[in-house]
């Protein structure tokens, strides 16, 4: 009972916030924590705040910020009664809810994935679309056509900002779930081992190729120069610049992401005068407020800490003297730890970070991305080493030691992990069977005793006396509507005699996953049955490279590298990938050229994957990276065909860049996978056929049109005939319709069914009841195969209707208007050829595609990234002019005044360009098309590692195999 009360609260504020949110004042502070518990619902379009720019400088922030020590003592307390008085917070679900309803919006259709989205850039269509859901719904941003001019005042002025709002800092808050300082898994030590070498061993380059290829880096440069001036001119301070408006918009938590992603670039491009600009602007930034009530985890951690974090270490680190970049980055790393303060360590993805709800204690999500969970470990790490703070380490240590545990006890596709995860440590399976239980036993204990409550009551406040705070934190989360100090009492109230047994709960440390537990005592209802990571929900798993799972993979081997190797967890992991995903994943297309490529599918499955898998052969952008995890895995753990195939999959994506007519791939598509992987030809036929799967029955209904129609033109015939007869040969005896000589015309079909098909054709020209009920046997399987045919069509009409062609024409074979068929011929159905020609031509199918589900382009790197990779572990000089062919279109296609914009449509010679520079532009995709014609030395793999962002980290020094 109190789980459906529990629901219904859910469903309850659900409502009320979905309607509430447009219209309440947002700057109330109460519905804004309401809010913030709903990320999906929630605006992303607070107040503006004035920009954190010269101008802002009004604004009263908290800068007594003194980095990782916690010195706010007083600070427990006033956070506890703060979150007393805050009643409405005790009733809002948990942030676990809220993902977990998210996740249902999840389809089995093609999903657009995230990645540097995986979360979030991708329009609402998944779990972890939250920025892109909550751009979709942000409303225009004002336009600010020069900052000096008085920015604020035109903020104020539509969007009027309340200081109350303004005034919330986070703060450090107590944590519930601390780790003992004893137990920090530490960095580990000794000395790095040795490497293979990642870099192709270059030669000397002629003089013609050096001129080439800078010539092509300075073009490079050209771009990431106006793209620069564009967003330091109209989006300063802001996330990201709108390319085609000149405006300016904040998805990001208005940190500035655009510029903290690009500080590396700028120093890598030598641009080192735009750098420290930047710097300047950099120290502005206050990570204690944000425009949004949620932290978008993951995107916060690989664009914001990683981006400083990089910057630091590319221009000199400690001895560099960009001191601020490493303090901006512990302060932004301060906030987020406390992501990781539930009861099994496991981090919240979307982080209220306000004082009122990051005070309370809770859990991890039921339903997390798995790339949004994997892809903290390279940012943490490199801030332990250069912090020598183990702490970062130990938060995203024990998310690697989940996942390896889970490899090793075994996911449906062994090796790899569904996309959706249950991070929140808790078997809701057997919590069920224990409340229920428990149910039981207090109905029972009721009906025995009613006093016994009050002494129970009493035992529970002399726990919080006795400063067992630790202890009921623990335990309370489960009820995660109940506040701290309160929530005991409620608890017990609740829950009559059992609860009592609160007392015997002991703190174990699980030998095997070295972490704490509630281990309930003898007769005690545990809150939570303790679990590691378990697929989400109950129904079909989807295993993939592609967005929301992505980078998790990408990280094992880049982590192995920074931690120079001492960490044999992240060499079985990546292994283990490598084999899942050639076994169950990876296909060769079936594409005109006969192309040697690869790509990786997408499996479904519901827990069977020998007998129950199903594929869908997808092609996504966001998957390309895969070509470079490939080959770099290949190269560091000495597996050479996986080099090979690191190369097939990135000429997939060279392939799909180069059948569009814009010369750039898509977002998403389907191709055809080959029968045969090893010897695979162009077959026109099973291409078609694959187009419209309803070929059979297309052309069967075209014959029996013809056929109709020219036993039609035999009757009428014939009636003119009888008609004459009649006159000819006055009253007869015999039945009309009985055949005479056929036409000339109908020769063929007279010869091949003679006898009493002629009279069947007789029959059927004026058709009537009794003819139809004659033809019983004949005329069904016809019905049958129009309403298969109509139904093929819907979908595919409704996807894309074909000009020209009524959807209803082609099934439709119009029985009785036969004797007029001359006159209403258009209504004849499409042949299969014609029909395919047609999907074809007004779907702009390049050839080799099935579909192309999402046509747009967002300026995204993954698959110039693993043409960098390619160039610089083979040296073959073929990925620099393939990437070149890659540059010059997507230049033609996205430049814009003031930067490059995302267009909507890669099929289109002439795209719509949207608007949007994501942050990506210029910290990844320009970065690595510039280091593609760089010397091979720049940011050399053998020396760097680079986070899914293309922020360059430092690799350990190392006695690389030479
Ligand atoms: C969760 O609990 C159920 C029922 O007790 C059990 O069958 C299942 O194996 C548990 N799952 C995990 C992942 O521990
Ligand atoms: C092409 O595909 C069709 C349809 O599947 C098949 O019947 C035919 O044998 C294939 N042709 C070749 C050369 O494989």
């Amino acid at each position: 009972m109190f789980r459906l009360r529990r629901y219904r609260y859910y469903v309850f504020f659900a409502a009320i916030v979905v309607f509430l949110l447009y219209r309440v004042a947002q700057n109330s502070e109460q519905w804004e924590t309401v809010s913030a518990s709903f990320p999906h619902a929630a605006p992303p379009s607070k107040p503006q705040l004035p920009p954190t720019s010269k101008s802002s400088a009004d604004i009263q922030v908290d800068t007594s910020f003194k980095g990782i020590s916690s010195e706010d003592d007083d600070l427990p307390q006033r956070v506890l009664d703060n979150t007393g008085k805050d009643s409405s917070a005790a009733k809002i679900p948990d942030l676990k809810n809220t993902q977990q309803a998210d996740g249902k919006e999840d389809d089995a259709g093609f999903e657009h994935p995230p990645k540097t989205d995986t979360t979030i850039k991708e329009a609402g269509v998944l779990a972890y679309d939250h920025d892109e859901a909550a751009k979709a719904i942000t409303p225009p941003i004002i336009n600010v056509p020069d900052k000096s001019v008085g920015q604020g005042a035109k903020d104020a002025e539509n969007k009027p900002v309340n200081p109350a709002a303004t005034a919330v800092h986070w703060k450090k808050v107590p944590e519930h779930f601390s780790v003992p300082a004893s137990e920090i898994i530490p960095l580990p030590t000794g000395k790095p081992k040795k490497i293979p070498t990642i870099q192709y061993a270059f030669g000397k380059e002629s003089p013609e190729s050096r001129e080439l290829r800078e010539a092509r880096q300075q073009q490079v440069k050209a771009e990431m120069e106006r793209g620069w001036a564009g967003y330091w001119k109209y989006a300063r301070g802001h996330d990201e610049l709108s390319p085609v408006s000149k405006k300016f918009r904040d998805p990001f938590c208005g940190w500035a992401a655009t510029l903290v992603d690009s500080l590396d670039t700028l120093w890598i491009m030598g641009m080192e005068e735009e750098f420290k600009e930047a710097l300047s602007e950099v120290e502005k930034i206050d990570f204690t407020i944000g425009k949004r009530p949620e932290i978008p985890v993951f995107e916060t951690t690989i664009r914001y800490l990683g981006g400083l974090i990089a910057a630091y270490d590319v221009s000199g680190g400690k001895s560099g003297g960009y001191d601020i970049l490493l303090e901006k980055a512990i302060e932004l790393a301060e906030i987020l730890m406390g992501v990781f303060d539930t009861p099994n360590r496991m981090p919240v993805l979307y982080y209220n970070w306000k004082p009122n709800f990051a005070s309370q204690p809770r859990r991890a999500a039921t339903n997390a991305g798995v790339a949004e969970l994997g892809s903290l470990a390279m940012e943490f790490t490199r801030l332990a080493q250069i912090t020598k703070e183990n702490k970062y380490y130990d938060a995203v240590a024990r998310i690697t030691d989940a996942f390896y545990e889970w490899q090793e006890s075994g996911t449906s596709v062994p090796g790899i992990f569904p996309e959706h995860v249950d991070a929140s440590g808790c078997n809701s399976t057997a919590q069920r069977e224990l409340e229920a239980a428990q149910d039981a036993a207090e109905a029972e204990a009721e009906a025995n005793d009613e006093t016994d409550s009050d002494s129970i009551l009493d035992v529970g406040a002399a726990a919080d006396d006795d400063n067992q705070l630790d202890l009921e934190s623990d335990v309370k989360p489960k009820n995660q509507h109940d506040i701290p100090g309160k929530a005991k009492s409620s608890v017990l109230k609740r829950s009559g005699k059992s609860s009592a047994l609160n007392l015997n709960v002991v703190k174990k440390k699980n030998p095997k996953t070295g972490k704490i537990e509630l281990i309930a005592g003898e007769r005690i209802l545990p809150e939570c049955v303790s679990q590691g990571l378990t697929s989400a929900g109950w129904g079909a798993e989807h295993y993939s490279m592609g967005g929301s799972q992505d980078s998790t993979y990408e990280y094992f081997p880049k982590q192995w590298l920074l931690l120079g190797g001492l960490e044999p967890k992240y060499k079985e992991l990546h292994l283990k990938v490598s084999e899942a995903v050639k076994k169950w994943l990876l296909f060769r297309p079936m594409v005109p050229d006969d192309r040697d490529i690869l790509f990786s599918a997408k499996l479904t499955t519901s827990g069977e994957p020998e007998t129950d898998a199903n594929k869908q052969y997808e092609v996504t952008h966001l998957t390309c990276f895969i070509g470079g995890m490939f080959g770099m895995g290949g190269k560091i753990f000495e597996v050479p065909a996986d080099v090979e195939i690191g190369k097939k999959l990135t000429e997939g994506c060279v392939w799909a860049y180069e059948s569009t007519p814009t010369g750039i791939m898509p977002e998403g598509a389907h191709v055809l996978p080959c029968p045969d992987a090893k010897s695979c030809h162009w077959n026109q036929t099973l291409y078609e056929q694959t187009l419209d799967p309803a070929f059979e029955s297309r052309d069967e209904q075209v014959e029996e049109y013809r056929k109709r129609k020219a036993k039609a033109r035999i009757a009428v015939e014939k009636a003119k005939e009888e008609k004459q007869s009649a006159e000819d040969l006055a009253p007869s005896t015999r039945k009309i319709g009985r055949p005479k000589k056929p036409s000339p015309g109908e020769e063929p079909l007279e010869n091949s069914q003679l006898g009493h098909d002629n009279a069947r054709v007789q029959k059927r020209a004026p058709i009537s009841d009794e003819d139809l009920e004659d033809d019983a046997t004949e005329s069904r399987p016809i019905k049958d195969k129009k309403a298969k045919i109509s139904a093929a069509d819907d979908d595919l009409d409704d996807s894309d209707p074909a000009p020209g062609f009524k959807k209803s024409a082609i099934g439709q074979v119009p029985l009785q208007d036969d004797e007029d068929t001359d006159e209403h011929d258009p209504l004849q159905p499409l042949s299969h050829k014609e029909w395919v020609a047609n999907k074809i031509k007004s779907e702009k199918l390049p050839k080799g595609f099935v579909d192309v589900t999402w046509k747009s382009y967002i300026l995204r790197p993954e698959a110039i990234e693993s043409v960098w990779y390619m160039y610089r572990i083979t040296g073959d000089k073929k990925w620099q002019d393939e990437g070149w062919k890659m540059f010059e279109a997507i230049v033609r296609h996205t430049t814009t005044e003031a930067g490059n914009s995302a267009i909507d449509n890669v099929l289109s010679t002439n795209p719509r360009q949207s608007d949007e520079m994501e942050s990506f532009w210029t910290a990844e995709t320009l970065k690595y098309f510039y280091l593609l014609y760089s010397e091979p030395n720049v940011i050399s793999l053998d020396h760097w590692v680079l986070n899914t962002e293309a922020h360059p980290f430092k690799r350990p020094k190392a006695p690389f195999g030479v």
